[in-house]
């Protein structure tokens, strides 16, 4: 199916980080993808900074390095690689002092197009960075600023960041990233429920038992320990993906695609989490970290000697139950878990609907299972929807519970694109519908704040599991205690 191409107004992006892990991987991998859809207009500049000496043409051949390692691209991409390349330059500049700003300033020039600072680094160069920005006269109209999570590492710490930042940009040219909201899937969620009347009539506590959320790795920490150590599964992937997740899953229907439409609506279900701190988080949440086991195919370490570290409080593996205090979901378990070094990766989110009230069909003794609707973020990007079906033959009634399936791979004949290409073209254009607002982020911390207040009062370190499991024990009585399973597809 033929995508229509949208061309970007010409610009100026800067990404701050320009030689790290996150620019190579992501990054420049999605920008070339979107160089070769033809989506840039001249003249497009991608400007490289960090504080590594490094000149123009080095940068340029570790860059295409980077896209051959992680793009999936060859030597022969030709033209489209040629275009690319040269539109890379690099400036050398540090963060906390004067070096290389006014090459920076030069090389931007007086020019009216849209410029984009992209900040790749650590939290804690954001308030840094966006200062001296605003200091060294780099902030246009028409230049917006874009930052990774983690922001901050607790409600306080990220206020801080956001009053900096925001000091020098106004909220609408602040685009705080959850590469979650990029993900095709998972903006599919958006079109599931408010392109089509079949759902919303039940998406209610009336007709929905409960809710599951899952994002589960097979990888370690591989290299990134120092970072992890200081965050933890919460920090890294509950505060922020799996927080958007809940709000995609349980927001009312806004009144229209706008920015702050959308994010007004996710605000109100951060709003409406029941708090869980010291008086109920033993019986809400687990929390593990994974000991050496096997994984991906052999033998792997433990999270203590992947940091280099004897002792660690650090989980690896969160599972909670959460609830949303308001007239749509009120009783409405939605059950959480994420880990690394667990058997598969996949992500899903699993709606579990309500059994039919009153079973007609003699041959189902123990009643009829309940439908569910499994959306695949990822890998096998999809929907399921569980159905109950006459087993074809003849003579008894008997019942069957079977998928209606659809694969996007199937449906759309693509891959889907990756994430940061996405977000990246909305942040280009300045459309921050799939970015995340100040208070969106500010409310999901104080959320999360008690849990880990709790966890850090309990005195208790996280439970072990071994790599390649499903993390502990206690997860699956999270919920089995109250008479549900874990979605076991996968499994
Ligand atoms: C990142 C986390 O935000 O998301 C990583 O920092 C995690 O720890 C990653 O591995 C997962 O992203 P994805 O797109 O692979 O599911």
């Amino acid at each position: 199916m033929a995508t229509r191409i949208v061309k970007v107004e010409p610009f100026d992006l800067v990404v701050f980080g320009g030689t790290g892990d996150l620019a190579y991987r992501k990054l420049y991998p999605a920008l070339f993808h979107r160089e070769r859809s033809d989506q840039f207009s001249e003249p497009t500049r991608i400007i490289g900074a960090s504080r590594r000496r490094l000149e123009r043409d080095a940068f340029r051949a570790l860059v295409k390095d980077a896209l051959m390692k992680f793009a999936g691209v060859d030597d022969g991409e030709g033209a489209a690689m040629e275009r690319f390349l040269s539109r890379l330059d690099y400036i050398a500049v540090d963060a906390m002092n004067d070096g290389g700003w006014a090459d920076l300033k030069a090389l931007l020039g007086a020019d009216e197009r849209i410029r984009a600072y992209y900040l790749a680094t650590g939290p804690d160069l954001f308030g840094p960075l966006a200062k001296r920005l605003g200091a060294e006269g780099l902030v246009t109209p028409r230049s917006r600023i874009i930052v990774e999570k983690p922001i901050g590492r607790d409600g306080k710490s990220a206020a801080v960041i956001n009053d900096v930042i925001g000091s020098v940009f106004l909220e609408r040219n602040i685009f705080r990233i959850d590469h979650y909201l990029g993900k095709e899937s998972v903006q599919n969620l958006m079109a599931l429920r408010f392109a089509n009347i079949l759902l919303e009539p039940l998406w209610n506590s009336a007709h929905i038992d409960h809710v599951q959320i899952a994002v589960a790795e097979t990888l370690g920490v591989e290299g990134r320990g120092g970072y992890y150590e200081e965050a933890g599964a919460m920090r890294d992937m509950v505060q922020n993906h799996m927080m958007q997740l809940v709000c995609l899953v349980a927001m009312e229907p806004p009144n229209s695609l706008e920015a702050d439409s959308l994010r007004d609506e996710k605000l109100k279900v951060l709003k409406a989490l029941q708090p869980i701190d010291q008086t109920n988080a033993s019986g809400l949440t687990v929390r593990g970290q994974y000991r050496a086991g096997f994984a991906d195919g052999g033998p792997v370490p433990g999270y203590l000697q992947d940091i280099g570290k004897d002792h660690s409080d650090t989980e690896t593996f969160v599972a909670l139950k959460l609830g949303i205090g308001n007239w749509r979901w009120s009783g409405v378990p939605f059950y959480l878990r994420t880990g690394k070094r667990l058997p598969q990766r996949f992500s899903e989110i699993v709606v579990g609907f309500r059994r039919v009230p009153h079973v007609i069909f003699p041959m189902q003794p123990d009643g009829i299972p309940a439908n569910r609707l499994v959306v695949r973020v990822q890998p096998d990007e999809g929907i399921k929807l569980w159905m109950m079906v006459k087993e074809p033959g003849p003579g008894d009634m008997r019942l069957q519970h079977v998928p209606l399936d659809m694969s996007f791979a199937k449906a759309f004949g693509a891959a889907p694109a990756d994430a940061y290409e996405r977000l990246l073209m909305d942040a280009l254009r300045g459309n921050a519908a799939l970015f995340m607002r100040r208070d969106e982020v500010e409310a999901a911390w104080r959320f999360v704040d008690p849990i880990r207040e709790a966890w850090a009062q309990s005195g208790e370190s996280p439970r072990p599991y071994a790599a390649g499991t499903w993390g502990p024990n206690a997860s699956v009585a999270l919920i089995e205690r109250d008479g549900r399973t874990w979605n076991e597809e996968y499994e």
